[in-house]
């Protein structure tokens, strides 16, 4: 732990004066200009592809609105407390993902700082493969419209060459931004780009609402049977969709609240990112299944799995004509923007370890780590199949392993973990804060490893897919 040192030697280092000089830079490091730019640069991180593609084809994988009701209590119960226990390590520590693990819980956890780091390369491999493919759409949407064989169309382009270029393309964007730095790069492109993705997914919502036949959509995906919500693979998957999609378990969090001065409230932000991420993901579905259901496409979605909406949604598109052609482009356009704002806060966490733990400046950083992750990302790209067990893997083992970790070490090792979170908040919500502890020393371990037990089946089957056995 160094964060006494530098600047301030010489002052007296009790705990009171430290509120005085807190915001005094430390090393020059990066901190958010705004509060609302960090909100939404977290928010950018949450809301992507999670949101607006995975969530839709799972929740229908799952047989619709049951699943959304369970994933709204594990987006809440124990979402939120994860979200925080990861804030509370990072700002604490200001430092990155290795740094901030080993100031909250000693040497020991430095391997699961770097597990983190590995993590965030891994899923951004093959998420920008599929940010590639959205890239093509929007492109396509906008210029020629979607050929009238969007399965034949989709299968042409999602491996080989043509994915692979829209991957570097990706890549090459989210590497751009990130040599930007924190204020410059990260907070301006969420500030720029977040506020254009709420307006057109609910402008698209509303305009869902129009369409004939939409009432089967909304029936399917708001009207809950009860009997589905005590699957134990319904349970696991609705937890797994939440911690994805609020980027837990893998350091990204952590990292951007490693840039947050002491004087934000952690309890208020954490809730606040939440709320919308479930916000866009719930109004991502009232875009998807009406607009499914009213073209009678309801089949297709929990067919296939990785290529799912970028099959149906597409042949919906073209079946609307024009009108088809715009709202394919602004969907395309959002979905874009989720999957940007996404893969920055996955090369940050690597970024960040690197300019941390071993001392390289950011734009090298960026840079060497973005040229890696692209190489990696060229596997996924030559292969769905890779790209599913890449998914697989990280998103059933890593994510839950890795928030299993964290619940553990900041609900039963970290000294006081009360201190840091309870800055600058109202001495009302001092009980909910007792009642966070506990849900990360009791109920978020039993329930993550419930999911990584279940889960296993998926990792299995995806691995099975890959080797061809
Ligand atoms: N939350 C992102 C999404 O929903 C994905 C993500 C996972 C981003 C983990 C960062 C870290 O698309």
């Amino acid at each position: 732990m160094s964060d006494q040192t530098g600047i301030q030697a010489g002052q007296p280092s009790a705990r009171q004066t430290n509120a005085m000089h807190e915001d005094a830079p430390e090393f020059a490091r990066e901190v958010w200009n705004t509060r609302l730019g960090f909100v939404l640069a977290a928010v950018g991180s949450a809301v992507g592809l999670g949101n607006m593609w995975r969530f839709p084809y799972i929740t229908s994988e799952y047989g619709g609105a049951a699943f959304v009701v369970l994933y709204i209590l594990m987006t809440f119960v124990i979402g939120i407390p994860v979200l925080l226990a990861e804030f509370t390590i990072g700002r604490r520590a200001r430092q990155s993902s290795v740094g901030a693990l080993r100031a909250a819980g000693g040497r020991p956890w430095v391997p699961l700082g770097y597990l983190f780091v590995l993590t965030g390369m891994l899923i951004l491999a093959f998420y920008s493969v599929i940010a590639g493919w959205v890239t093509r759409y929007a492109l396509v949407a906008l210029f020629t419209g979607f050929p009238e064989d969007t399965g034949a169309y989709f299968s042409s382009i999602a491996s080989g060459i043509p994915a692979m270029g829209f991957h570097l393309f990706t890549m090459a964007v989210t590497i751009a931004i990130v040599m930007g730095g924190v204020e410059k790069g990260i907070e301006r492109a969420s500030f720029v780009m977040m506020p254009i993705l709420f307006l057109v997914v609910v402008g698209l919502a509303v305009w869902a609402a129009t369409l004939q036949g939409s009432g089967e959509g909304y029936a399917f995906y708001l009207t809950p049977r009860l009997e589905e919500l005590f699957s134990a693979r319904t349970i696991a998957a609705a937890a797994g969709q939440a911690f994805f999609s609020l980027s837990l378990g893998m350091g990204a969090m952590l990292t951007f609240a490693s840039y947050l001065s002491k004087k934000e409230n952690l309890p208020r932000e954490a809730t606040v990112i939440a709320f919308t991420d479930f916000g866009v993901a719930f109004t991502a579905g009232l875009v998807v299944f009406p607009v499914i259901f009213a073209l009678g496409l309801q089949g297709a979605v929990g067919e296939s799995t990785v290529g799912a909406l970028f099959i149906s949604l597409p042949g919906a598109f073209v079946s609307m004509g024009p009108v088809g052609r715009v709202v394919g482009a602004l969907f395309f356009i959002a979905l874009f923007i989720g999957a940007i704002t996404s893969a920055i806060s996955l090369l940050e966490v690597v970024v960040a370890a690197l300019i941390d733990e071993w001392k390289f400046s950011r734009k090298p950083a960026a840079v060497g780590a973005g040229t890696i992750i692209a190489l990696i990302g060229l596997w996924p790209a030559a292969d769905t199949n890779a790209l599913g067990f890449l998914d697989a893997v990280t998103n059933n083992i890593f994510l839950p392993l890795g928030s299993l970790f964290l619940a553990v070490l900041v609900g039963w090792l970290l000294k006081n973990p009360l201190e840091e979170v309870t800055r600058n908040t109202s001495e009302r919500i001092r009980p909910l804060l007792i009642g966070w502890l506990w849900i990360l020393r009791v109920v978020a371990p039993i329930l993550l490893v419930f999911v990584l037990y279940t889960s296993l089946p998926i990792v299995a089957d995806a691995f099975r897919a890959l080797t061809g056995r």
